[in-house]
């Protein structure tokens, strides 16, 4: 199929909840994919975080290959060795306090179980989130989830629903009370933006969360695996959460998340509370178990580091040199260039230089490439943005 007759399809046929981008991408390796014609781009946007290791990482298409030929599904109510494994390494990579998992398929999923996992624990029906916050759009997650467009259509979400500002304790010290099942926050805001906890704050919620008995979910769909220069990002500031929610990268593609959670705060879970036909299958086990030996043998979360300081680099030489270019912040390589006009058009110039870029928000670029992605790649794409910047602040400013 040529692009034309992909995109004529997708818009006849599915449901239109997507700002689609101008581009049908057939073929993915490493941080390279391909159009359907054939040309190769720089991945910037890494299926919104998810290709960590790469496209088609030949380790994970190894696992899902032998896993394949051996067994696919395999319900939560029968053992399976490929579960057992990943339960395994899943649980040797988790911050410590964290021994049991429950398994689902996507990341508001995991956010879905943190709820319930949260209101069983505690007996109390609370939750506290936070302004700007992005945890997903099934109902739970979506009730958890700042932006109002998001939830105003969908209205009446859960009740007992209370938002806080992103980094101010004083404020969270009020918004917590003895009725707070849980504090959910991400440790570096996502969606709206890239923008990392203030030092101090996670550890003041750790010690707010326990003066009331309340407990501390750490959403790390986008954050976790190694994608801050950190394998969590919470590691970034030494705080411990009850309960964390990870997805996105963990089985390299394949759709696959986890709520993590202590020993004693999963005991709470009974049998039939919760479960998931889809959860730990098999072979999203397989490709999981293989995406994290890949992280660890490559030492994937070091290569963030170091690549995230020469990217974050040329994105802060690149706001230096430019007035509409405001400023770089991020992470490892999660990082993000804030633009003082909509980025909306760079995104599609960027597709022209043969760059795939994502935004945060109107005015973000946001970049969430593969860990695997090269030091040339990331000089290419930054001469790009430079050249991008430059010709619009030209249009823009000077008529
Ligand atoms: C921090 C965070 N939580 C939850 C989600 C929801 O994940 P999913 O789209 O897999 O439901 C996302 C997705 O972007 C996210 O960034």
């Amino acid at each position: 199929m040529n692009e034309e007759q992909i995109s004529r399809i997708e818009d006849q046929h599915l449901a239109a909840t997507y700002s689609k981008l101008p581009l049908a991408i057939a073929k993915g390796r490493a941080a390279s994919l391909w159009d359907a014609q054939g040309n190769e781009y720089i991945d910037c946007m890494g299926g919104y975080g998810v290709a960590i290791v790469g496209h088609c990482n030949p380790k994970v298409v190894e696992a899902i290959r032998k896993q394949s030929e051996k067994l696919i599904t395999c319900h939560g109510s029968i053992y399976n060795d490929a579960r057992a494994e990943l339960l395994d390494k899943l649980i040797h990579i988790a911050p410590p306090n964290l021994s049991r998992a429950f398994l689902c398929s996507s990341g508001a999923e995991s956010v879905e179980a943190a709820i319930k996992i949260a209101r069983r624990y505690t007996r109390r029906p609370e939750i506290v989130a936070m302004t700007g916050s992005y945890h997903g759009k099934t109902l739970g997650a979506l009730s958890v989830t700042w932006t109002q467009r998001y939830r105003e259509p969908f209205q009446p979400l859960l009740p007992e629903v209370a938002f806080t500002t992103f980094g101010d304790a004083e404020k969270a010290r009020e918004a917590v009370s003895d009725k707070t099942a849980a504090v959910i926050v991400e440790p570096i805001q996502g969606e709206t933006g890239i923008k990392p906890a203030p030092d101090g704050f996670l550890k003041e919620l750790r010690e707010i969360c326990d003066a009331h008995g309340s407990l501390l979910v750490f959403d790390e769909v986008q954050t976790g695996f190694g994608r801050t220069g950190r394998m969590w990002a919470c590691q970034h500031w030494g705080v411990q959460p009850d309960i964390m929610c990870v997805s996105k990268a963990m089985a390299g593609g394949l759709p696959m998340g986890a709520a993590l959670a202590r020993e004693e705060v999963m005991g709470a879970m009974a049998k039939g509370d919760h479960s998931s036909t889809f959860g730990g299958n098999p072979l999203s086990c397989a490709a999981a178990s293989a995406v994290i030996d890949y992280i660890l043998d490559e030492h994937l979360v070091e290569q963030a580091e170091k690549l995230g300081t020469v990217f974050k680099q040329g994105l802060a030489d690149l706001s230096a040199k430019h007035k509409s270019a405001r400023e770089a912040r991020g992470m490892g390589l999660m990082l993000a260039l804030e633009i003082r006009f909509d980025v909306h058009d760079l995104l599609l110039k960027g597709l022209k230089e043969r760059v795939l870029l994502l935004y945060s928000g109107k005015n973000v670029l946001r970049f969430l490439p593969p860990l695997v992605i090269t030091e040339e790649q990331i000089n290419r794409v930054l001469d790009v943005l430079d050249r991008l910047i430059s010709a619009e602040e030209k249009t823009r400013f000077e008529h």
